[in-house]
């Protein structure tokens, strides 16, 4: 199959690509299109055979359920059975944004390998003028887990999504990059107390201030089984082909390691803020000119993926505070390394 990739940024004649987009989807294809968050991989969420589309094309297990993008506010109780009080102050503050809310569904509604089999469904409005221009002029739900093959770190360009999917989906709408780097955050309201499930866009402080305590498990208590999770959670996720290991953002322990890594003969990419470039990596691949946990949410997946063009033998990848989306950034740097750091002792 050959994929088309649509610029629909600049581009003067966007009238058609949109209609492209929205016949493919009426047919049953799957699209990629961008969001604020990330690049999504979208089709009708009541067409069966076509959200099969997304998982054969991105690899991904039929356990994962999927999230549901809607481009209005009625819709939403098309595919839901109870719209608590909670919910409401959540979408009035952060719909259209990166916020996935976990509602009981409507049974028979949605395709059932959008919520893999439970009776929950994941529905977000996104705030991204394209993504919102496809979905009310299609006016149907659209299922779309990142536009990745699944394990890669998600696409924040266009070029990301051809990457991955070249070949195998018939069209991606090019809006440039994303604005906020990493997946909208996912929570659960479907309990008394709401439960963050996924760290994201929208942090901890900002929905406290909307609808008081909020829970947030650490990685710890989710890998525990103690508290509820994300079915994606639980998989390897954002890593690219060499190891990761995560390493304080500090000038002297990053320079003492490149050291003892040269001199085990290895080849090293760092992945940290600009003023740390100038250290003897064999490839930097930058986290933003300013050191600020919104910069570095921007640029940490293109970063982890430029690590697949080089030759290097491990990646270092300095961390960050969890304040803010800080929390969301922690949160994939560990998937990514799959919890590992820096020692002066590892084995590769
Ligand atoms: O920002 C985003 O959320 C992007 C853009 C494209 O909207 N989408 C995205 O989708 O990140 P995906 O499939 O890569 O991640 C969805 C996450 C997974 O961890 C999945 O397990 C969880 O949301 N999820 C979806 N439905 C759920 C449900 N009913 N209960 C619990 N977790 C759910
Ligand atoms: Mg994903």
């Amino acid at each position: 199959m050959e994929t088309k990739r649509l610029n629909v940024d600049i581009n003067v004649d966007n009238g058609k690509s949109y209609a492209q987009a929205v016949d493919l989807l009426n047919n049953g294809e799957v699209v990629a299109f961008p969001t604020e968050t990330v690049y999504g991989l979208g089709a009708v969420a009541t067409d069966e055979e076509a959200v099969k589309k997304i998982f054969a094309a991105k690899g991904r297990p039929s356990d994962n359920p999927l999230i549901v993008h809607i481009g209005t506010f009625e819709e939403l109780e098309n595919y839901v059975d109870h719209i608590s009080q909670k919910a409401k102050l959540c979408m009035e503050a952060f719909w259209p944004g990166p916020l996935t809310m976990i509602f009981k569904a409507k049974p028979n509604v949605l395709a059932t390998s959008v919520t893999a089999n439970l009776d929950t469904v994941g529905i977000r409005m996104p705030d991204h003028a394209v993504a919102l221009q496809l979905l009310r002029q299609l006016r149907k739900p659209v299922a779309a887990p990142s536009a990745n093959r699944s394990g890669k770190p998600s696409p924040t360009e266009g070029i990301h999504v051809e990457e991955d999917l070249n070949g195998s989906i018939p069209l991606i709408l090019d809006g440039g990059i994303t604005g906020i780097g990493v997946e909208s955050t996912v929570l659960d309201l479907t309990l008394d107390m709401p439960v963050i499930l996924r760290p994201g866009g929208v942090t901890k402080e900002m929905l406290e201030a909307v609808v008081g305590p909020v829970s947030q498990p650490s990685h710890t208590e989710q890998n525990s089984g103690k508290a509820p999770k994300a079915p994606g959670m639980k998989y390897t996720h954002y890593a690219p082909n060499a190891p990761v290991y995560l390493i304080d953002k500090e000038e002297k322990t990053i320079a003492m390691a490149l050291e003892t890594l040269h001199q085990k003969g290895l080849k090293v990419a760092l992945l940290a803020p600009e003023n740390l470039s100038h250290l003897a990596a064999d490839w930097f691949f930058t986290l933003g000119q300013k050191d600020t946990n919104e910069e570095m949410a921007v640029n940490l997946y293109h970063a982890l993926r430029s690590c697949d063009a080089t030759t290097a033998d491990l990646v270092l990848a300095t961390t960050t505070s969890t304040e803010g989306v800080g929390a969301a950034i922690m949160n994939r740097l560990e998937k990514s390394a799959g919890g590992k750091w820096y020692s002066a002792d590892i084995q590769i």
